[in-house]
């Protein structure tokens, strides 16, 4: 059968079917290069519905309001989050690790009871590390937050230890061998990882392994309210080398998950806020009131968090205009996608697909960066009047972000704690999201370098 009537087959009726000189290798290295530039100049060709083949994977794009909307109903059992997630983070990550993975615990770990501990937590780490920017006059701000939000990450998910100067050193070498962000920047690298079947990342797993296991005996596992003791006591329907595999892959998972789209998040605050000075002044007085209110110890405080609103229209306009996520639904059993002027039957193998890059900043209004365009978390009705899946940040229906709440209270723990501690002015002149990254916000194609000095107390 040959490639176009292969594609034919898979979704009827014929949707338009993007044509190639070199199929599956054109669009693929096309799609590699700027994913975002190449599907907008698709949408223009084709309209806001067709089937591409990216190196043989069949991606069924939508952009219109109605496929939006469609897609995002999808169910699970039949158009999988899950699996189109493996297939997409199996180019780096060892299958073995998704295996064991329980999707269910983030939403186990992010139970709203949780959240003052974890905030004290991140308060005590954030001192610490916001101690060692202080030796520094210039540094580059996505990878500190970075680093930072990754010692954060193990105190949250590992233990308090594992944030200590003994420890997160050993567990960020090992960790930044899994980075996923890197497989889709770098062809070469991910060339590299497969042609070696995943040995350095497999090493980087047993490494990280054996520093858990480590930072569990210095555990009371029956009764410490550390995340590694709390999975510890979650497999205790498992024992021996199970028990140990089980915990460990979802330690990592977990730490992963939370670094992916949120240290970007943060970063990206940074810098929109020595970009746009008028935005900043707005934050300092939000904090300021906060303070007042709340008094000095505001930062612990997750009521006085959540009355920032102003801060957290500076997250969301800041997340809209770096997200370069794709949304991607791997079709199990046939499914219906609706558009305004047909409705699709979509077999299985095939991927239903949009991504956020395209569609977020699509509009005049759209283009500029102003937080005002949200009422707190929530994009203004009238910017989207096709309806709310238009735009996208932290998702839409059954899938999206479960970790939104907490996003919101990590960024304006840090970014509150950075402006105390700093004067900081952006070096770089040119900051804006990368296009090649695909998946997750994304860093600045350009190193944005700050510099800082510390304020007098
Ligand atoms: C600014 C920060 C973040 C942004 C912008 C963000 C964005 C998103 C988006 C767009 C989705 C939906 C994906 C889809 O529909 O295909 C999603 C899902 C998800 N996010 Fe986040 N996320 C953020 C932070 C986090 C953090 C910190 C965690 C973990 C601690 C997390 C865990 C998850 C999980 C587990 C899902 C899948 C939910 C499900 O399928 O039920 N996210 N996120």
């Amino acid at each position: 059968m040959d490639a176009n009537t292969e594609l034919r087959i898979l979704v009827t009726p014929k949707p338009p079917i993007v044509a190639d000189e070199l199929a599956h290798i054109g669009a693929g290295l096309r799609f590699a290069e700027n994913a975002t530039e190449y599907l907008a100049a698709l949408r223009k060709d084709y309209g806001d519905t067709f089937l591409l083949d990216v190196f043989g994977y069949k991606l069924f794009c939508v952009f219109s309001p109605k496929g939006l909307e469609s897609l995002y109903a999808l169910p699970e059992e039949k158009a999988s989050f899950g699996f189109a997630t493996f297939d997409l983070l199996s180019f780096k990550t060892p299958t073995e690790l998704f295996l064991d993975t329980d999707l269910n615990l983030f939403y186990q770990l992010l139970v709203k009871k949780q959240l003052p501990r974890y905030l004290a937590i991140t308060n005590s780490v954030l001192d610490q590390e916001l101690n060692r920017w202080a030796n520094f006059s210039e540094l580059e701000v996505f990878d500190v937050v970075r680093t930072l939000e990754q010692r954060i990450g193990y105190g949250l998910w590992i233990c308090k230890e594992a944030a200590s100067d003994e420890y997160w050193p050993r567990l960020k070498a090992q960790f930044d061998v899994l980075d996923q962000e890197k497989a889709f920047v770098d062809p070469a690298q991910t060339l590299h990882t497969l042609k070696s079947n995943k040995a350095g990342e497999k090493a980087a797993i047993a490494a990280i392994r054996e520093l858990l296991t480590e930072l569990a005996s210095g555990l009371d596992l029956d009764n410490s309210d550390d995340t590694l003791a709390y999975l510890y006591r979650h497999f205790s329907a498992f024992d021996g080398e199970e028990l140990q595999r089980r915990v460990a892959h979802n330690c990592i998972n977990t730490n992963q998950g939370f670094l992916s789209n949120l240290y970007a998040a943060i970063a990206w605050v940074l810098v929109r806020l020595l970009q746009y000075p008028d935005v900043a002044g707005k934050v300092r007085e939000e904090i300021s009131a906060t303070e007042q209110q709340f008094g000095s110890q505001w930062r612990s405080n997750i009521d006085a968090l959540d009355s920032m609103k102003y801060l957290e229209q500076v997250l969301m306009e800041s997340v809209r205009l770096s997200q370069r996520s794709i949304t991607l639904r791997k079709v199990l059993e046939p499914v219906e996608v609706e558009t305004e002027s047909e409705r699709y039957t979509v077999n299985k193998g095939v991927y239903v697909t949009t991504l956020l890059s395209v569609k977020n900043a699509d509009t005049e209004a759209l283009s500029a960066f102003d937080p005002d365009h949200y009422e707190g978390n929530r994009l203004k009705p009238e910017l989207t009047p096709g309806g709310k899946e238009q735009v996208s940040t932290f998702g839409h229906g059954k899938h999206a972000c479960p970790a939104q709440k907490f996003s919101h209270m990590m960024c304006k723990t840090v970014v509150a704690a950075v402006l105390e501690r700093f004067d900081l002015k952006l070096l770089s002149r040119e900051c804006e999201p990368s296009s090649r990254q695909i998946g997750g916000v994304a860093r600045s194609a350009e190193p944005a370098t700050i510099q800082l000095v510390a304020r007098s107390a």
